[in-house]
């Protein structure tokens, strides 16, 4: 875990501000930060929701941001600039956010957002080979200091355990053929780039079978990225711990964008004895919204309190 110390003008920085962050006024209303002082931002990302949080609310005096990834806290960092004396962005997994706050005696907090996926940079101009549109290493690491990337892992998984990532994380019926197609090429010469994966799987999904709205390989780059990231694991640990961080009526704000995720979210902010669900159902964004960011379609977002006397 390190605290990042960026250079706070840089221009890679200033060229995100336009990016707008998906269910904005949503996220705002839930973490109802009226009363409320001190907040963290468990995957600050580019800093859009945690900029607008900041500028509405002049009365916070912390913002904490977590984020893996060291390029994202960078420009996070440039566009929180105005606000840099209320800020510490932190390089580290938000599974680490309950032992930072013991570490720095900071205590309970009264608020903390999950926005899960990646960041528009992440996708589009990361060159971390997150998406199938582009030929890029087929790298996949949201924090390049980790051991494992998705090219480790195709090139050298099990097929049962290829089939398995894939059904378990993907969800994807043509995982057998998938990964068997995988491991015929992978002899032949090792996958490294997002559009050698990209055409395997092409071919290996019958035709007729092919998705209509979506490519083909789009479920197993989602499943690839979750392995990658233990992005199941991460949430789970976060939803176990993050309540016992939250004062009295401090409020838990996540928004997820596939089903995997949002099934955990709802079990444990129904059945966890130290939260109140404040959404029943969860919120998604609407047509305006969708039309603007297509990428926010598949987002939910849930918000549950942390109960008085729990
Ligand atoms: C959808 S983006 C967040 C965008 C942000 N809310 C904004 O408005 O700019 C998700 C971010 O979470 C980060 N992330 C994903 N998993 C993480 C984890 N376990 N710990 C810390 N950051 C994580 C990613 O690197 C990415 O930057």
């Amino acid at each position: 875990m390190s605290t990042w110390l960026p250079n706070l003008n840089s221009e890679t920085g200033r060229a995100t501000v336009g990016h707008k962050p998906v269910l904005l006024e949503e996220v705002l209303k839930g973490l109802n930060p009226g009363k409320g002082n001190v907040f963290i931002d468990g995957t600050v990302g580019l800093g859009g929701h945690a900029a607008a949080l900041l500028e509405r609310h002049p009365e916070i005096k912390l913002l904490i941001g977590f984020d893996l990834d060291p390029y994202a806290l960078e420009q996070a960092a440039a566009r929180l600039a105005p606000y840099q004396k209320k800020v510490r962005l932190i390089h580290a997994n938000y599974t680490k956010i309950p032992e930072f706050l013991e570490a720095e005696s900071i205590g309970p907090v009264d608020g903390i957002l999950l926005d899960l996926g990646l960041s528009s940079f992440q996708l589009d101009s990361s060159s971390r080979g997150f998406s199938f549109r582009r030929d890029e290493p087929l790298d996949m690491r949201m924090d390049p200091d980790m051991k494992v990337s998705a090219a480790d892992m195709v090139n050298s998984l099990p097929v049962e355990q290829l089939i398995e990532l894939l059904k378990n994380y993907g969800q994807e019926r043509w995982a057998p053929k998938i990964a068997r197609a995988i491991d015929k090429e992978r002899k032949k010469k090792p996958i490294l780039s997002t559009k050698e994966l990209a055409d395997i799987v092409f071919s290996a999904i019958p035709r007729k079978h092919h998705p209509r709205r979506i490519h083909p390989a789009t479920k197993t780059f989602q499943a690839l990225r979750i392995a990658v990231n233990k992005e199941l694991d991460n949430l789970a640990e976060a939803l176990r711990t993050f309540p016992g961080c939250l004062k009295p009526l401090g409020r838990l704000v996540v928004i997820s964008f596939h089903s995997l995720e949002d099934r955990l979210v709802k079990h444990s902010m129904r059945n966890d004895p130290r939260l109140r669900p404040i959404t029943k159902k969860p919120v998604t964004p609407s047509i305006i919204e969708t039309d603007q960011n297509p990428r926010a379609r598949s987002a939910k977002l849930r918000i549950a309190e942390r109960i008085e006397d729990s």
